[in-house]
């Protein structure tokens, strides 16, 4: 394959040097394009040493070989790592001031980037407006990571290490195994309303769902995501040009837009929290103490929705629960009970998958990590995985992927 790796202005460029090194050695061939600033921190003649092949930063060298455009036009790849802010920008509003610049405009191959800067430079409004915008474009991520930073300071901004890189890049490569299937999530935690502005809800956040929607579209997948109360901080990272969104509150919305998506799915996963009792009556003034004391709400059960889904699944579809499980009271974790109560709510659910979550005060729920043990047809264990939100999602994929062959 032919591989373009730009590289901008910052420190973490010196990593990048073995980045090169492992393409070139799983046998790709490498351009590399530093931009001006990146020569300040690692000089021409190490990235032509590595890449074996000529380097320029100038859109003015080899003119004859229309170099602005050809490098953009043969790669199947195009790297940028690292990815400084001012770069994002760059490319964000398509400028093409200099070689790497008018290489990203020409090119039609998959973009990855590995920013890298502070902390306040990522979480900055612009920066994080500019990610959004080329993520909506089908710009791929990885990273940036949580650690230390130049300077001493740490935070989110630290470069991803060059292996990460070099295992998204070849991600991008090959074909999406979820190719042309349509997939509908939902995401977030219901909220059910006593007056206009209380309601009975749960801690999800919605995290899970949206590492569910990102990993799958970027496999190839058309998705719906439906969220429930999810902000948009998280949703930030779905955007996507196969990741559409519907916002809903309620269970009854919730339900109402899973059953409508599902008619149009080949898997469904339902990765919302949703609240299994509703107030019978909803106020339709705020309550105040004046309306008299409050000690009880009546309660009405909702409908398990995944349940119903299952119930009518459409032939071949493939249909994911999640249970959230609390371990025994006292802090002991018998293993074998939990999944023996794992086992039959998938029975009860009748879903094809059902992906068993131990949340306790700090863990699942509005955490970044999760871990998780995946159960298929017969409740055989099928996958497990431990880390990010997005390694659980691949895990998850990876089940119904396996079960739709
Ligand atoms: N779920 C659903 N409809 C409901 C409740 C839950 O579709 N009314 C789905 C959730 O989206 C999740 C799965 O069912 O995928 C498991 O939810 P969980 O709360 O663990 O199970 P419950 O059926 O509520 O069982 P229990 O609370 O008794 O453990």
């Amino acid at each position: 394959m032919n591989i373009v790796v730009g590289v901008t202005g910052g420190i973490a460029a010196y990593k990048s040097v073995h980045l090169v090194r492992l393409l070139t050695k799983a046998g790709h061939e490498v351009t590399v394009i530093p931009t001006e600033d990146a020569l300040r921190f690692v000089g021409l003649p190490t990235w032509e040493a590595i890449s074996r092949h000529p380097v320029t930063t100038s859109v003015h060298d080899d003119v004859a070989k229309v170099r602005h455009v050809a490098l953009g036009q043969a790669a199947d790849l195009v790297i940028v790592a690292p990815a400084t802010a001012n770069t994002i920008a760059k490319m964000t509003a398509g400028l093409a001031d200099d070689l790497l610049g008018t290489t990203l405009l020409a090119t039609t191959a998959p973009v990855v980037i590995a920013p890298a800067m502070h902390a306040e430079m990522w979480q900055h409004p612009a920066t994080q407006a500019n990610i959004a915008t080329l993520r909506a474009r089908g710009v791929r991520l990885v990273g940036p990571a949580d650690g230390e930073l130049a300077g001493g300071d740490s935070g989110p901004g630290r470069m991803s290490e060059p292996e990460e890189i070099f295992t998204a890049a070849l991600a991008a490569l090959a074909p999406g195994d979820l190719d042309g299937l349509r997939v509908a999530v939902s995401a977030g935690g219901t909220r059910e309303p006593i007056d206009p502005v209380r309601y009975l809800g749960n801690r999800s956040s919605g995290r899970q769902g949206a590492a569910l929607a990102i990993e799958a579209a970027e496999r190839g997948a058309e998705v719906l995501l439906v969220a429930a109360n999810v902000s948009h901080d998280v949703l930030a990272i779905t955007q996507h040009p196969r990741v559409r969104i519907i916002g809903v509150g309620t269970a009854a919305e919730l339900s109402a837009a899973m059953r409508e998506a599902a008619g149009k799915s080949d898997a469904v996963v339902m990765a919302a929290a949703v609240a299994d009792y509703r107030p019978v009556e909803v106020a339709d003034r705020k309550l105040t103490k004046e309306s008299g004391p409050l000690t009880s709400i009546a309660l009405a059960e909702n409908e398990d929705i995944v349940a119903g889904l299952a119930r009518d699944r459409r032939e071949g579809q493939v249909i994911v629960a999640f249970a959230a499980e609390t371990p025994e009271a006292g802090g002991g974790v018998d293993d074998g009970e939990l999944m023996e109560r794992a086992r039959r709510k998938q029975q009860r659910k009748g879903v094809d998958v059902l992906v068993v979550n131990e949340v306790g005060w700090d863990r699942g729920f509005e955490s970044a990590d999760n871990a998780v043990r995946i159960l298929g047809p017969g409740g055989a264990v099928v996958g497990s995985a431990a880390g990010s939100k997005r390694d659980v999602a691949g895990a998850i994929w990876d089940a119904v992927v396996k079960l739709s062959q």
